[in-house]
């Protein structure tokens, strides 16, 4: 499951970039959680003018016009796409049989979901995730670090260990090498998306993984009057797909979210 490339490489872009954009307004939207050009440019207005506090939608639309202007990300050549798929890693998943169902692992520049019922194996494909995406390519893995985003308290350090030992690799340095956050609320999911994009590129990350990406929104948004609002807090995640697309042009990273029977949400996925 992927999506096409929206940016072209680079290192993340400066808000004072921006036409008509200054150091007060870069501060407005840097507090509001736009660390840089690339989050506004993937950001609905509609969002912009809430979080930042604009009073009209029309202020927040020009800023998040220009910042994709700025980007160039309108359009790209069929060949550039091409170019940016040959880049495309695959990343081993620690089973020889998925692996080969996969193609040779988890591809990057993409989001993969993991769909299963409890107890199925999610998070421990994450966890073996989270040591073979530091494997070097021709190993199989990412060579990079990795964010893992854990709303379910089910991470588990020891079990890290004991799959980067039986890898070969040093399992303190595997550790060391693995950002994690535990999140606690939907909206603390969101915020730290919003924070993701620049953790990214500074601690070269090359995998993401959210684990569960449903659990805390299935909680709070309960019975089917809450579809609607929940689905479209749930859509801002394909903001990841586009940032990991991003990324991916400077390196090679993907994301891996796991729902269990996610039905409602998978075919949005599936672009
Ligand atoms: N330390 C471990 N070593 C090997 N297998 C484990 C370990 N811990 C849990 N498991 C296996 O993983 C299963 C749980 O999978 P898990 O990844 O937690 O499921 P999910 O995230 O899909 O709910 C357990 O049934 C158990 O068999
Ligand atoms: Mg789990």
């Amino acid at each position: 499951m992927g999506r096409a490339h929206i940016f072209k490489g680079g290192p993340a872009v400066e808000l004072e970039q921006i036409p008509g954009v200054g150091k007060s307004i870069a501060k407005r939207l840097r507090d509001a959680g736009f660390a840089n050009v690339e989050t506004l440019a993937v950001t609905p207005a509609r969002e912009v003018k809430e979080k930042a506090g604009y009073e009209k939608l029309e202020a927040a639309q020009r800023i998040v016009e220009a910042a994709r202007e700025l980007l160039g990300c309108r359009f790209i050549t069929a060949y550039e796409h091409w170019e940016m798929t040959k880049k495309r890693l695959r990343c081993r998943t620690g089973s020889k049989a998925l692996d080969n169902l996969l193609g040779g692992g988890i591809e990057t520049q993409a989001i993969t979901e993991l769909v299963g019922q409890y107890g199925s194996g999610k998070t421990q494909l994450c966890l073996m995730l989270c040591v073979t995406a530091q494997l070097k390519p021709e190993q199989g893995g990412l060579g990079g670090n990795v964010l893992y985003f854990d709303t379910e308290g089910t991470f588990s350090s020891n079990r890290v260990y004991q799959i980067a030992a039986e890898n070969g690799l040093d399992p303190g340095q595997t550790l060391h090498n693995i950002i994690l956050s535990r999140v606690y609320t939907s909206d603390h999911q969101m915020f730290l998306l919003d924070n993701a994009f620049e953790k990214c590129a500074e601690e070269n990350v090359k995998l993401v993984v959210v684990d569960s990406i449903i659990s805390h929104f299935r909680g709070e948004y309960l019975g089917r009057e809450t579809l609607a609002d929940r689905q479209q807090k749930l859509n801002l995640y394909m903001h990841l797909g586009l940032f990991a697309s991003f990324l991916d042009t400077q390196g090679s990273l993907k994301e891996i979210c796991t729902s269990p029977a996610l039905h409602e949400y998978l075919h949005r996925l599936m672009l």
